[in-house]
């Protein structure tokens, strides 16, 4: 199979392929999620689909025209035949050559078939034919009976030699009021599988992580006080999580210690919940030594009450009270200890003053191969926003003299992407010394 040079992350062109079944109205979300995360789409519909939803639909969703017929002369309204400044196109090949990944969704028994025995009598399965070199997903639709039956299964199964990804369905309770395996999956997880698809298929030149374990800790801590009460910081685990979302989209085996946060666990990681930073530091200490490259963006509390009351502490008419706190372990400087040469590990770290003099120190402290520093007064960084404005800083020759560099305003998913392929190359470099 050869790579193609678009894919997930950047622009993708989609062909999105609609047979006849009430799932074609999923269909239509697909569209519509792919046209506004960025992505160019393409729909070939078959005559049974156009009985469920109309040409027009896709083709607003898309801003292209849908194609429908073989025998159209172009895909403009008014292209009659082709001139030598426009020649005539050959749409279902055009289309072939154009897709970077081919979804059939739905796919009804009828199309499986055929593509099961290289049928070209329509747009679609002409297209299916002359589409050679990407990947392409089946997300069959259709009564369990008629997907149960050995018939549509072995089809399956040729369609699966044949190098289609099939994307189960769902069981439930279905259009025709059977019930059981036979509805099309939802438009979420056929997105899902054909991110990973995509992702499989970039090259390793896109993929500088590939093959590397990147453990990324996030969001804050909480140091319970008493069953009802705990101290925690302003964190929302944005910075890391888009570490942990980039490093699998750069090809990496992703483990994510978080704490407590309001966002969705990134598919495609493996997300260990924990609440305080004992809990934090158990979680790294049984993962660290097997991870490649280590970003610790957490804001871990460095402090926790000496007593933990197991029962509500009440005022009992007092107007102050004083809690005595401990120190947590530092897991960062654990890690900068124990790493071995060939183990990249960048800290984070949050300052109000003197942001580069306190950044080095801990960089030097904390044996970092590399650390980024924000101020929390900047304009454009900080906990909640979804931008940082950092300073990145490497050993110098000295400890008292690192290389420091000022990074731009900018969104914290490019932030964390470029932070990525610096370690990267940092480790790229370890290893080849
Ligand atoms: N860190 C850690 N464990 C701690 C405290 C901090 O792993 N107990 C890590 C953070 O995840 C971050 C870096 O150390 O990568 C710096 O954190 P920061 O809070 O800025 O600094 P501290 O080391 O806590 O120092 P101070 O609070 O004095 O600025």
């Amino acid at each position: 199979m050869s790579h193609r040079k678009r894919t997930v992350g950047s622009m993708t062109h989609i062909l999105l392929g609609v047979t006849g079944s009430i799932a074609a109205f999923k269909a239509c979300h697909l569209a519509s999620d792919w046209s506004k995360q960025g992505h160019e789409v393409r729909v070939v519909m078959t005559a049974a689909a156009r009985e469920f939803v109309t040409p027009l639909t896709f083709s607003s969703l898309t801003h292209t025209p849908t194609r429908t017929s073989m025998f159209a002369a172009g895909h403009n309204p008014g292209d009659v035949a082709g001139t030598p400044d426009r020649p005539l196109a050959i749409n279902h090949v055009d289309d072939a050559k154009w897709a970077d990944v081919l979804v059939i969704a739905p796919a009804s028994a009828d199309i499986i078939a055929k593509l099961a025995c290289g049928i070209a009598d329509d747009q679609l399965t002409s297209t299916a034919l002359a589409y050679s070199a990407g990947p392409k997903i089946l997300c069959p639709a259709m009564n369990v009976h008629m997907y149960e039956n050995a018939v549509t299964q072995r089809n399956l199964r040729i369609c699966r030699e044949l190098g289609w990804t099939v994307v189960e369905p769902g069981s439930g309770m279905l259009a025709c009021h059977d019930s059981g395996k036979g509805r099309m999956q939802e438009p979420g997880l056929i997105e899902t599988a054909v991110d990973d698809l995509l992702r499989e298929n970039r090259p390793d030149s896109e993929m500088p992580l590939r093959g590397l374990h990147v453990l990324v800790t996030a969001g804050p801590t909480q140091e319970p006080l008493d069953p009802v009460r705990f101290l925690t910081n302003h964190s929302t685990g944005k910075m890391g999580y888009a570490l942990a979302e980039q490093a699998r989209d750069l090809g990496a085996r992703v483990t994510l210690v978080s704490g407590p946060v309001a966002l969705q666990a990134p598919h495609g990681v493996d997300v260990v919940a924990v609440r305080t930073a004992q809990e934090m530091f158990e979680a790294v200490q049984g993962r660290f030594d097997d991870s490649d490259i280590t970003v610790m963006a957490a804001a871990v509390g460095d402090f926790r009450p000496q007593e933990r009351s197991s029962e509500k502490i009440k005022k009992n008419g007092r107007d102050n009270i004083t809690l005595t706190l401990t120190s947590n372990p530092d897991i960062l400087a654990w890690a900068g200890e124990r790493r071995r040469e060939d183990q990249v590990l960048c800290g984070f770290a949050m300052e109000t003053t003197d942001l580069e003099a306190n950044a080095a120190k801990k960089l030097a402290s904390k044996h970092c191969t590399m650390l980024v520093a924000n101020n929390l007064r900047t304009p454009g960084a900080g906990f909640a926003a979804d931008t940082n404005v950092v300073t990145v800083l490497r050993p110098g020759d000295t400890d008292d003299s690192p290389v420091i560099e000022h990074w731009d305003k900018m969104g914290k998913g490019p932030l964390a992407r470029r932070i990525l392929v610096e370690l990267a190359s940092i480790r790229m470099g370890a290893r080849q010394n």
